[in-house]
């Protein structure tokens, strides 16, 4: 997630990241660049196989040490021509450690064990025709994959001479060896990219791969997930006292059911109430956590501290400055009692110590999160970080699982300062109580429309402005509502929702029937960029 904001300082004196570590069967999917090793790593999970992203440095005898069942290699934006192009030791091809190339992974097989790859032809981009090579029999594609399918490719150079041992089985227009196998080596190559949801049949593949040619089982289930983590988390905090902040977004929360799952009453949540919450939020929060679950709770009420110190500030970044500077002062004030904690729960997910190199066991990775805030300086926490090697999509279901309502799972995502941004101007009780009602009618018509998996965020926004509008014969003075809806995989950029207008309409008629003060909705059609998602 972007944040504006410049963070909070980070007070932690000391911090050891700790990985909660399992054993469990392993797949490695070497990353040979771009995006495509995630996607990867996450389609075979999805077939309950663990799995982990690598960098392609890796060497034999650190493959070896962590002893997979096998090894992906992803694709990758070179060519194996360029000088300087990654590749793999080629010890780890001696290992007969099972492996299946991908892409850039294929034509790195086909080199360098002794086939050529011939420098770009035409290419093939998207959706091309792959067709099974009717001489030869297939171990990677399995039986029920028709003789012609629709695969996704994206490359320029491809295998023109096989290495020996290897055979090709299947082809496209360009790519006469677009699939190359050599069983007795358990080496397979694939020219596309079964890993993209547009390839025929790419999971079928992927899973063909794992259970027959790998000999994978499927042990990588929520359930499994949750009783590892539980195990391991124990084993991590022992007797200690660990603080959870929650901020009312779906990691916290996650992380905080998983530990209390662990460890039961050592854990104490804390959840500073700026205010700024969206309707009902934090109610929510309390009653989830205090009342269902059991979970001791710092719940501060902080609202008034926050519109107090609000006054008068109009300036988006002074405004975010200001509320998280307060928030760090006040989980400071209420976490002084539990100076005997050791451990400090964190949501950090897999794709955070990915980006952050974690995967290159080169960086240690603390990514603090904004808006779980600071703690005090007197502090020494270890970190205990349970969905560290979970995707979000892993996350949510484990949430689902561990009996977290779909309301806190699904929940989209919020941004720290909370409606604090989504208040054009100076930030007062009164405006907060008319963007919760709108914000909250938005949120309930997006849902009834069933389109709340679709869209990333779907928010109203106050303006600091007024119109004139006519309601029944009297004329009115009021502001408006500005519905903002995006798509998005990552925030790093959107799209804006192209929402039915029926749905508009509801949505508008509806703010400007129960919201008082309301008499004009207007909806956003900026993507990011160059508009940002939150307003200020
Ligand atoms: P922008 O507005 O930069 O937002 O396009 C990108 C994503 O980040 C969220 N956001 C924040 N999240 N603290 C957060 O935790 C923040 O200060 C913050 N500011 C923006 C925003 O909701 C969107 O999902």
């Amino acid at each position: 997630m972007v944040a504006k904001t410049p963070q909070p300082p980070t007070v932690l004196t000391t911090i050891s990241a700790t990985v909660l570590e399992t054993v469990l069967e392993t797949v490695l999917v070497v990353d040979f660049g771009a995006q495509y090793a995630q996607l990867i790593a996450r389609r075979v999970r999805e077939a309950q196989v663990y799995s982990e992203i690598v960098p392609h440095r890796i060497t034999a005898a650190e493959v070896q040490a962590r002893n997979p069942i096998g090894i992906i290699l992803s694709g990758g934006p070179a060519s194996v021509h360029v000088a300087g192009a990654p590749v793999l030791d080629p010890q780890i091809y001696e290992l007969g450690i099972p492996i299946l190339g991908i892409c850039y992974g294929c034509q790195l097989i086909a080199q360098q064990l002794g086939g050529t790859v011939a420098l770009g032809g035409r290419g093939e981009y998207g959706r091309t025709k792959l067709s099974r090579l009717a001489a030869a029999r297939s171990t990677l594609l399995p039986q029920k994959v028709d003789d012609t399918i629709d695969v996704w490719m994206s490359h320029f150079d491809a295998v023109s001479v096989l290495p020996s041992g290897f055979t090709a089985t299947a082809a496209t227009a360009d790519a006469p060896m677009a699939v190359i196998e050599n069983t007795s080596r358990k080496i397979w190559g694939v020219q596309y990219h079964p890993e993209v949801a547009h390839t025929e049949f790419g999971q079928a593949v992927l899973e063909n791969f794992l259970y027959r040619c790998i000999g994978a089982k499927p042990t990588w289930t929520m359930s499994s997930i949750v009783e590892d983590q539980v195990a391991a988390v124990r084993a991590l905090v022992g007797s200690e006292r660990v603080i959870c902040g929650l901020s009312g977004g779906v990691d916290s929360a996650v992380a905080a059911a998983l530990v209390h799952k662990a460890i039961g009453k050592q854990l104490t949540c804390v959840y500073v109430d700026t205010g700024l919450m969206r309707k009902n939020e934090s109610a929510q929060v309390v009653e989830t956590f205090q009342r269902n679950m059991g979970i001791e709770l710092i719940h501060v009420d902080a609202g008034a501290r926050f519109f107090e110190r609000l006054q008068g500030i109009t300036e988006p970044e002074a405004k975010r400055k200001a509320i998280g500077e307060l928030f760090v002062r006040i989980f400071e004030e209420n976490t002084g009692g539990l100076t005997d904690a050791k451990f400090l729960v964190q949501g950090t997910l897999y794709p955070d110590v990915i980006e952050s190199g974690g995967v290159d066991g080169t960086a240690s990775v603390i990514k603090s999160h904004h808006n779980v805030g600071g703690l005090p300086k007197d502090m020494t926490l270890k970190l205990c970080e349970p969905l560290r090697t979970l995707f979000k999509d892993e996350v949510r279901k484990i949430g689902s699982e561990l009996g977290l309502p779909d309301e806190i799972v699904w929940r989209q995502p919020f941004p720290g300062p909370g409606l604090g941004v989504r208040i054009i101007g100076e930030v007062t009780p009164d405006k907060v109580a008319i963007l919760q009602e709108a914000d909250a009618i938005v949120r309930e018509e997006i849902l009834a429309a069933g389109l709340e998996r679709e869209i990333w965020q779907a928010f109203a926004v106050l303006a600091d402005i007024r119109s004139v509008g006519v309601m029944g014969d009297e004329r009115t003075y009021g502001r408006p509502i500005i519905i903002r809806a995006v798509t998005s995989d990552d925030a790093m950029t959107a799209d804006w929702a192209r929402l039915p207008y029926d749905l508009l309409e509801k949505m508008s008629s509806r703010i400007i029937n129960e919201v008082a003060g309301i008499n004009r909705v207007a909806y956003d059609v900026t993507s990011k960029p160059p508009g940002t998602i939150e307003w200020e």
